[in-house]
């Protein structure tokens, strides 16, 4: 028997001051875009900004629905608006940021693994990493630099092949 370890590895930065100003700017856009979650369940309130190649930033947040699956994660909306209206515009970086008035968010909000799966899919069609900028109530920003990092041993496209 033999043991693998697969490394994540993240920057850690310890506030939004630390970041590029384009980096900056996208986490200010998904603060923004929390604002306008519809999250009456879980008053728990996301925001993403996706910034594609050609500069053009387009934001989304968490739409949930009394039929609770039928909801769907900020990121996801983010990301298939992203690809429904400018398909050939690669999404480079996201920023996610949530907030919720119940408690104080410690750590960075991570996508979950629905969101990973269809973050890989958009960075292995477009061959281009996307870097994943999370940022929690404390200030302390956490950076991905990619996709295939934050979801290992992913499936894809190329499984498919026979
Ligand atoms: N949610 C997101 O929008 N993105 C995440 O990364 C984590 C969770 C949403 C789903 C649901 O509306 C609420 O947050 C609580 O899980």
């Amino acid at each position: 028997m033999e043991k693998i370890q697969l490394i994540l590895e993240l920057e850690l930065y310890s506030s939004e001051n630390e970041l590029s100003h384009d980096e900056k700017k996208l986490l200010e856009m998904a603060a923004e875009a929390a604002e306008n979650a519809y999250a009456p369940y879980s008053n728990y309130k996301v925001g993403a900004a996706i910034r594609l190649k050609s500069g053009k930033i387009v934001t989304a947040n968490n739409q949930e629905n009394a039929a609770y699956p039928s909801g769907l994660c900020a990121e996801r909306v983010a990301l298939f608006y992203a690809s429904a209206n400018f398909p050939d515009d690669p999404p480079q970086t996201i920023a996610i940021k949530a907030k919720t008035s119940d408690f104080k968010i410690k750590d960075p909000t991570p996508p979950c693994g629905a969101c990973r799966q269809v973050m890989i899919e958009a960075e292995s069609r477009n061959n281009k990493n996307i870097r994943v900028i999370m940022q929690g109530d404390n200030g302390r920003v956490f950076i991905s630099n990619s996709i295939e990092n934050l979801l290992p041993m992913s499936f894809q496209a190329s499984r498919l092949d026979k």
